[in-house]
């Protein structure tokens, strides 16, 4: 049984049909607030909204009026909005370099938050202020040789995230990233031998989830939360170049 910690808001989470954004849109649900499931897999989707008592929005996060789209579905079903979670995501795959390829990683996950910030903003605002969480990863703080586009893309993300934060911050809106390591979903199965190799741990998705909700209860702005198991989540402190 949830706590209604967040009875009373409203949620938007994409990629929520499966891993991380389901269970961030679980957690949420249990805790009392309305959840919009926005994800491209339709079927899976709307059973999860189904049963967390959400509602569902077919969305490319590639697409911006998709991203718009999900957010008239929070305000038409629900009220409005408080709370963003923009964690669609998707790995390269695949042997060598392939334009089609690259481009699909850097729209999911530079795009899907560059275009879902867009699209959330104004619903905050009708709110009087609000919270955007951006999923990023350890991937976006580290070289990623196994998969340099999606590192890449996810280093795009924290920067963006800490440049855009001041933009809105006067406007009780805050946007901070969340950089878990290796987490137990499908993403990583393409990645096992990998992981293996190095010798990582990998998250339980549930941890995640936890350090999802330190990130939200934090009147912090601009942040980008590091989680590795055995390791509470903690804001990474970057070097300041020249200083
Ligand atoms: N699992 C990990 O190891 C890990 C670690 C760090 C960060 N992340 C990030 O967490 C986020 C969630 O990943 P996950 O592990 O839950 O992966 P997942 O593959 O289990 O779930 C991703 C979800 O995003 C949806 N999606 C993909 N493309 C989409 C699009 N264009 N529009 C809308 N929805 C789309 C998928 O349908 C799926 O439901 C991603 O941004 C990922 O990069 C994952």
């Amino acid at each position: 049984m949830g706590n209604n910690e967040y009875l009373g808001k409203v949620a938007l989470v994409t990629g929520a049909a499966g891993g991380i954004g389901e269970a961030i849109a679980r957690r949420l649900a249990e805790g009392g607030a309305r959840v919009v499931v926005a994800d491209l897999v339709a079927e899976r989707g709307e059973a999860v909204a189904e049963e967390i008592g959400g509602a569902f929005a077919q969305c490319d996060v590639r697409v911006p009026s998709d991203s718009r789209a999900a957010v008239e579905t929070a305000v038409a079903r629900f009220g409005g909005l408080d709370l963003a979670v923009l964690n669609a995501g998707v790995v390269t795959g695949g042997d060598g370099f392939d334009p089609q390829r690259y481009r699909r990683v850097v729209a999911t996950n530079l795009d899907g938050v560059v275009y879902g910030i867009e699209a959330v903003l104004p619903a905050l605002r009708a709110r009087g202020g609000g919270t955007v969480v951006a999923m990023s990863s350890l991937a976006g703080l580290v070289p990623v040789p196994f998969d340099p586009v999606y590192g890449a893309t996810k280093a795009a993300v924290v920067n963006y995230v800490r440049s855009y934060a001041p933009l809105v911050a006067h406007e009780g809106i805050r946007i901070n990233a969340l950089c878990p390591g290796f987490a137990e979903t499908p993403i990583i199965d393409g990645f096992r031998g990998v992981i293996h190799d190095l010798g990582m741990p990998i998250l339980e998705v549930s941890d995640v989830v936890d350090a999802f909700e330190t990130v939200l209860g934090s009147p912090d702005s601009g942040e980008c939360w590091h989680l590795q198991v055995g390791a509470p989540v903690e804001q990474v402190a970057f070097a300041v170049p020249g200083a």
